[in-house]
């Protein structure tokens, strides 16, 4: 089957309903989250890597705002002054209404998008939407920004117009991750280090579709208030989860309740892996990587409580046939299970995994692999 590109589709379409070329044309990837889930709004560290599929948003200048994705065609009228929730053109007014702080104030435009990021597998295709569209809307006014501004803009997007409690990371690696290396952000220091990591990283969906704006991530990012007021109690004075330390933990498990105190711990154990990982990376130490991986899987499924049955048996699959770790990625309650896989073993491993999970749950799940993509950049 021949795959048209992102690119191709969205200018083809673009020509084919507005009569000429879009002004401009830009993209940015969806990424996969090696580990340090749920730590971004804690202050606690992350470390993903930037898919190789992005989400391509082609713009020209109009007096009002036309809007079109590649999945159905459909011009829809959007106005910044009304959102549709649960609509994608919802970021876009989320993004308008972001860049109009910023004193980028539009008339309109026509929109079109085409994304090769799957929807609804944790893969963050909403940030590589707003960042797509931050950076397009940004250029088709005439203005250039960093990228650290277009973080800015996508994640008050998504955060304060569209409502997700999300942390930064998404909008961080869609706009400043290099091609070949993973992204550890400190999301406490702002510090971003980019690690190299040359590997392939494989997806297994698990077909539980889990969108953001559902309410769990939010009910957990409350949750996590709640444990760090209770730790207040106790007499720390951490600002965030992340910066308590793993020698307090044994004393605040004994005087929180749960749920806070599983909070508590996957944040400040995973907060400890993170950076662990990162050393192992840097070192390239796949099988110290691989286990914490799976450590992070335990935790997100006994403490967090963000896991689901299709993603448990998909990591103690990869484990048992001999996969250095895999891990559910993302905010979780669905999505997909990353893995890393000795080369020598993957075609082995992936088939055995696709056949487990198919007398599991009857159907197949869809697999894939990446290498680390780039950020946000301007398509040709
Ligand atoms: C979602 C959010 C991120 C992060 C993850 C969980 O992807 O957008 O900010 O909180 O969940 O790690």
């Amino acid at each position: 089957m021949t795959q048209v590109s992102p690119g191709r589709q969205a200018t083809s379409l673009f020509q084919e309903l507005f009569g000429s070329g879009p002004a401009v044309l830009v993209s940015a990837p969806g990424r996969v989250n090696l580990l340090g889930e749920h730590t971004d709004y804690n202050g606690g560290p992350v470390l993903p890597v930037a898919l190789e599929r992005r989400t391509v948003v082609a713009a020209g200048h109009a007096d009002r705002w036309r809007a079109v994705s590649t999945l159905d065609g459909v011009v829809v009228e959007v106005s910044p002054d009304r959102m549709e929730q649960g609509s994608w053109t919802a970021y876009l007014v989320g993004v308008v209404r972001a860049l109009g702080r910023t004193g980028v104030n539009l008339r309109g435009a026509n929109v079109v998008v085409a994304s090769s990021v799957p929807m609804g597998a944790g893969l963050s295709s909403s940030a590589a939407l707003t960042v797509a569209l931050a950076r397009g809307l940004t250029g088709l006014a005439g203005r250039k920004a960093l990228p650290e501004a277009l973080v800015e803009i996508a994640w008050q997007a998504e955060h304060d117009e569209v409502g997700v409690a999300c942390g930064r990371m998404d909008q961080t690696v869609a706009a400043l991750a290099r091609p070949g290396y993973a992204l550890l952000f400190e999301t406490g220091s702002g510090t971003v280090t980019h690690v190299p990591y040359d590997g392939k990283i494989w997806l297994f969906e698990t077909g539980v579709s889990h969108r953001l704006t559902g309410g769990q991530l939010n009910q957990r990012r409350q949750e996590c208030e709640v444990a760090l007021g209770l730790c207040r109690e106790q007499g720390i004075s951490a600002e965030s989860l992340a910066e308590i330390g793993l020698e307090e933990l044994p004393r605040l498990l004994r005087a929180l309740p749960v749920p806070w105190s599983k909070r508590l711990r996957h944040v400040i154990t995973e907060t400890d892996r993170t950076r662990r990982a990162a050393r192992a990376l840097a070192s390239r130490d796949l099988a110290l990587l691989g286990r914490l991986l799976v450590e992070g899987h335990d935790s997100l499924r006994r403490d967090f409580q963000s896991s689901c049955p299709e993603a448990d048996l998909l990591v103690e699959s990869a484990v048992r046939h001999g996969a250095w770790g895999a891990r559910l990625t993302g905010a979780g309650w669905g999505g997909a299970v990353l893995a890393l896989l000795p080369p020598e073993k993957e075609a082995r491993i992936v088939a055995e995994l696709q056949e487990e999970f198919r007398k599991g749950f009857g159907r197949m799940p869809v697999v894939w692999a990446t290498r680390a993509g780039g950020g946000v950049r301007s398509e040709k």
